[in-house]
């Protein structure tokens, strides 16, 4: 008999068991693998299933689906949901085959669900090593699997790609496509061509060199791979792109920290031009001033590329952020569609990266068709249709002074958050936001292997304390939806949040518009004029896409809940719109659904620090260190984000661990690792002397404690 699993308690337990008791190399085994067998009725109108990561491979995440539509979307009610026992960011698009939904949770583990009843019907557990979390941007994500002919795949944070048998999770084949003496991650979803599995990876911001590879999807045998940027010269070049693109770095050793370009994102493919797109990350170091001291354009960072995905050969690319330097990715979500311009119809392309213009390329020869930005975009006046390059402002390098407040962010106008794009109103909704950012060159920088090296000094970028200064940047960030029309290039309308870092975009031939938000509500809008029709109360920030499919007649609407993510971590409190505490759980919807979350208790955050005892001079090395390795996850000025525990609230108890924890790696187990091979005892004492005073700077505004999160406000 199979085993049953329906509570997320005994689901919980067995992951703890699993979580941490086994080496890397023998977590292929099917261990935490149960299977459940499932039944199936039959139909009345047909099945419409969520099959591949962007729906389609044009990857527009419009659904045809009518059955819930703008007039009758507020019957619309909670169908049944699934608490997850991690807490983490949870990012997935949700994939529903043949009555079954397939997601992904935190720490890379697979979950199997029914998908009218929410039945867990197997999970597969890749047991991370959690200590890799140090090599972690942003948060233990992961993106989602991919789906061929009864078998899933999906990466890993450390940088295995896995077949599993999609009816029990059981493992058919496992790779390491990274080299593991770099810190590479994996968190986007492999995407599937022909008789290959296409995965990236990320780690630029700790020094890789990216790279996509193709594996066989019968066993998992490398078919090729195709490097973004080039290595060491003298070592010569692996196809003919690399030495050209090598010609566009000059200056410095980039090979050693890597160059970055990791392809961690998107990717789409046209099946009748047979052609692959990948979008490419920034550089590695993200200060093009210690990546490639003289300049150069820095092929292919920042860059959306055309491949050939028969030999992963190069075919054309266009670089949005010639020799970038501000960690302006162009790996965010990439649109093929056929728009009428000039009165032809054209392939294109449509991407919004994070340096703030919106791009529409003929996606048959990559020529560019317009760029407008979508955002606040400081750094540049505009795109030049003649050259196809941005026209930088003189102070957006930061050449031996700060930028000054910089727009977009590092965050980006718009990061990996997927867009949609509806044929039928002709717009792109884009979860756009306006996140500002202080660039400065990091003074005798020195490459940490294995930590961050942006070569950027993040004190310039940390909210500053001075009332004025604080409401004057917290003034300029914003979050909302921008409905982007691609043939005018200019907005049609926009929507306004409470602040940025939303969730993903679906839209319906119901002429619906779902996005999560980071206030923690699944909203329904009009797609045609963005009324809001209908919200729920998800109890969590939301930053995945929704998906929506039908099974037995009835069109549902899934998305994963789950506070986190890259500006959840960083932003702290202060930068996003009251984000709650990660509560990780699978949501669905249909009409008439009654079912409702349990109650939650408001939570408080409780200052009750020691005293202080740190001299300024400790306090300020104390907070360049933090800003150096700690800020990444407990949150810009020591103010958390709901993830990863707020440091502010340790007590005098806490305090005593201290460097059991920092230096020692007392919980590494849940990824937080002791930094004794980079932080001396006196730099751990200084950091905690600053969070101290931070702490006292807390209780100080707030008295007793802070209302946080899920205060009745
Ligand atoms: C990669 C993410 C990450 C980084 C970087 C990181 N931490 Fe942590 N830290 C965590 C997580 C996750 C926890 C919670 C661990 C747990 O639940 O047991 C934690 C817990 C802690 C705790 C215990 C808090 C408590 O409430 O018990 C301390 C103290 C701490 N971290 C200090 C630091 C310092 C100082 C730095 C920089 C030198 C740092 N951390 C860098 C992820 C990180």
């Amino acid at each position: 008999m199979p085993r049953r699993i329906t509570s997320a308690l005994i689901l919980a337990s067995t992951l703890g068991l699993n979580a941490c008791n086994e080496s890397p190399g023998t977590s292929e085994s099917p261990a935490g693998t149960i299977i459940v067998s499932s039944t199936r009725t039959a139909t009345a109108s047909p099945d419409v299933e969520w099959a591949l990561h962007g729906l389609n491979g044009a990857e527009t995440r419009f659904s045809p689906l009518t059955d819930i539509n703008n007039d009758n979307v507020e019957r619309l009610g909670l169908d049944w949901y699934f608490d997850y026992p991690t807490h983490r960011g949870l990012e997935a698009t949700p994939l529903v085959v043949d009555g079954v939904i397939y997601t992904t949770g935190a720490w890379s583990m697979v979950f199997a669900h029914d998908a009218r009843s929410g039945e867990l019907l197997w999970f597969y557990d890749p047991e991370v090593p959690r200590e890799w979390a140090v090599h972690l941007c942003c948060d233990a994500v992961n993106r989602g699997v991919a789906y061929r002919d009864d078998k899933l795949f999906f990466g890993t944070l450390d940088g295995r790609l896995i077949a599993l048998e999609a009816s029990n999770g059981s493992v058919l084949w496992s790779k390491q496509t990274t080299d593991k003496s770099r810190p590479y991650s994996i968190t986007g979803a492999p995407r599937i061509v022909g008789d290959k599995v296409v995965i990236g990876n990320g780690g630029s911001e700790f020094g890789v060199r990216g790279f996509v590879s193709a594996y066989s999807l019968a066993d998992g045998e490398q078919m090729w791979r195709f490097y973004t940027v080039p290595g060491n010269p003298e070592e010569g070049f692996e196809s003919p792109a690399m030495a050209r693109a090598a010609k566009t770095w000059d200056g410095g050793e980039w090979w050693e920290i890597g160059g970055g370009g990791t392809v961690w994102d998107s990717m789409a493919y046209d099946p009748e031009l047979n052609l692959l797109y990948i979008g490419v990350g920034n550089g590695a170091p993200w200060n093009q001033q210690i990546r490639s001291p003289d300049g150069g354009d820095n092929l292919f960072l920042s860059s959306i590329v055309a491949l050939n995905p028969d030999d992963g050969s190069y075919v054309w690319h266009y670089q949005t952020t010639p020799g970038e330097s501000w960690d302006y990715t162009a790996t965010q979500h990439l649109i093929l569609t056929e728009l009428d311009i000039a009165g032809q119809q054209r392939k294109v392309i449509m991407q919004a990266p994070k340096n703030g213009f919106f791009y529409v390329l003929d996606r048959v020869t990559g020529e560019l068709l317009s760029a407008e930005p979508y955002a606040a975009v400081t750094w540049a006046s505009h795109v030049d249709m003649e050259t196809g390059r941005p026209v930088e402002k003189p102070a957006a390098r930061y050449k031996g002074a700060m930028s000054g407040l910089q727009l977009p962010g590092p965050i980006g106008g718009h990061n990996w958050h997927p867009m949609s794009y509806n044929p039928n109103t002709g717009l792109v909704y884009i979860p756009k936001q306006d996140v500002p950012w202080v660039f400065a060159t990091e003074a005798d920088f020195r490459y940490r292997k294995g930590y961050w090296n942006t070569g950027t000094d993040n004190r310039v970028a940390s909210l500053p304390d001075d009332p004025a200064i604080r409401d004057a940047v917290l003034g300029a960030v914003k979050g909302s939806i921008v409905a982007w029309d691609p043939v005018a290039g200019a907005p049609r309308w926009e929507v306004e949040h409470a602040g940025p870092w939303n969730g993903g975009m679906l839209s319906t031939a119901g002429n619906l518009l779902f996005q999560g938000n980071a206030e923690g509500e699944l909203v329904a809008y009009g797609a045609e004029d963005g009324e809001r029709l209908w919200a729920f109360d998800a109890q969590t920030g939301i930053v995945a896409p929704p998906v929506t499919y039908r099974i037995d007649g009835e069109q549902y609407i899934a998305v994963v809940a789950g506070w986190g993510g890259a500006l959840a971590l960083v932003g702290g409190e202060a930068l996003t719109a009251g984000p709650k505490p990660n509560r990780s759980r699978l949501l669905v919807f249909r009409m008439g659904g009654d079912k409702s979350l349990p109650k939650i208790a408001p939570e408080r955050l409780v200052f009750d620090p020691p005293v202080l005892e740190g001299s300024p001079d400790q306090i300020e090395d104390g907070k360049r260190l933090y800003l150096t390795y700690c800020v990444f996850c407990h949150g810009d000025a020591a103010v958390g984000g709901g993830v990863i525990p707020d440091l502010r609230t340790l007590n005098t108890e806490g305090h005593q661990q201290w460097d059991g924890i920092v230096l020692g790696g007392l919980h590494w187990q849940n990824g937080m690792v002791g930094f004794a091979d980079e932080l001396s005892g006196e730099q751990s004492r200084n950091i905690q002397h600053y969070v101290i005073e931070r702490a006292h700077r807390a209780l100080a505004q707030t008295g007793q404690g802070a209302e946080q999160h899920d205060s009745d406000e």
